[in-house]
């Protein structure tokens, strides 16, 4: 059977961090309320011109690299973002043209903090259908630009970032079987307005500011999402018990631990990084899979269960043995 298996993986951040401290300085907030209402320590913020496509291509090169390959060796790039560096071209075609790459197709996806998802099925998906042997699929965001910086109740809470990973259609057989097993991709468009940003070209003819009713997202993140995760166990056969890691969106540390506590998750099974990253949307999956690869957790042959939930609202899981 043909797998889309994982073969090179990389992540990239701006250099600079925002503090909690530095926050209290820019609107009426604490630490103690950004840790103990979120788990978030500390972010990253894009320097002055640094783009979405910028963060995407440093985060490509470290993933090819990790592949042992070059851009010449992709067919095709799908790239997960809300915050593109223009309306259009996609900031796909900008990391394709920066990468060398003058062969295969490259195209902005969009889902907010599911996007991840949504990118890794589509390409997937591709791969089966036989569109090309490896995809190169990022996540990769600047959300500090369409933050409200005067409004406490979103901008403690998200950050820029991008990863990124190698696909490759291989034959796999048996239960050790690579790859991606199975995603499972929802929506529900009459959440619409309580995760939105406020502008963009045919509304407003602006870009617009991030908008959220902070605890309806936060009630949907932890009830919504066990449905997919039901149904990627269903699909597989898989449950709590043998999956060997959990890599959630990281949105909010409580929204992560009581999903998991939710889904009988051993903590212990949990990767998190939202206290160092923040939310980084559509980036969350792959920067937090690059951190446990790196650091040795995440290893070859190992059941990692994805899950994301965001604006729209979009939700989806994905099981796949690394
Ligand atoms: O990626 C997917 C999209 N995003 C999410 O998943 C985020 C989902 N939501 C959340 O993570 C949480 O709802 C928040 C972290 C946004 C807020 O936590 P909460 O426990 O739901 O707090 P709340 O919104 O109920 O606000 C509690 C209080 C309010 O004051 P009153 O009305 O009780 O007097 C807020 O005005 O905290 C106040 N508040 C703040 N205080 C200090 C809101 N933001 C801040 C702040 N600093 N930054």
């Amino acid at each position: 059977m043909i797998r889309s298996v994982v073969t090179g993986i990389g992540s990239h951040l701006p250099e600079k961090i925002l503090t909690n401290r530095e926050l209290e300085a820019m609107v009426d907030t604490s630490d103690e309320w950004i840790v103990q209402r979120s788990g978030i320590c500390e972010r990253r913020i894009a320097a002055e011109g640094e783009t979405t496509s910028d963060l995407a291509v440093t985060a490509s090169k470290k993933a090819l690299a990790d592949a042992g390959l070059g851009s010449a060796d992709i067919d095709f790039i799908v790239l997960a973002t809300s915050t593109p560096d223009q309306t259009f071209p996609a900031s796909a075609c900008t990391v394709q043209e920066r990468l060398g790459m003058h062969h295969g197709y490259a195209f902005d996806l969009q889902a907010v903090c599911s996007g991840f998802l949504f990118a890794l099925a589509t390409a997937d998906a591709h791969l089966k259908a036989g569109f090309g042997k490896r995809a190169l699929v990022i996540g990769s965001e600047t959300f500090s630009r369409i933050l409200d910086w005067s409004d406490r109740t979103t901008c403690v809470l998200f950050g820029d970032g991008a990863g990124a990973l190698v696909l490759e259609a291989r034959e796999e057989t048996g239960d050790g079987a690579r790859g991606v097993l199975t995603s499972h991709l929802r929506s529900d468009g009459r959440h619409r307005d309580k995760l939105y940003v406020d502008g963009g070209p045919s509304s407003t003819r602006t870009v617009g500011y991030l908008r959220m009713e902070g605890r309806e997202v936060f009630k949907h993140a932890v009830a919504t999402i066990t449905d997919v995760i039901e149904d990627a166990f269903a699909a597989t056969g898989e449950s709590a018990e043998t999956i060997d890691w959990f890599v959630p969106h990281q949105a909010n540390k409580r929204i992560i631990d009581a999903s998991a506590k939710r889904l009988g998750i051993a903590p212990q099974k949990v990767v998190t990084t939202v206290e160092k990253h923040g939310n980084t949307s559509a980036a969350s999956i792959p920067l937090a899979l690059d951190v446990a690869v790196r650091d040795g957790r995440i290893k070859k042959g190992d059941l990692v269960l994805l899950e994301a939930m965001g604006g729209g609202f979009t939700w989806g899981s994905a099981l796949l043995r690394w």
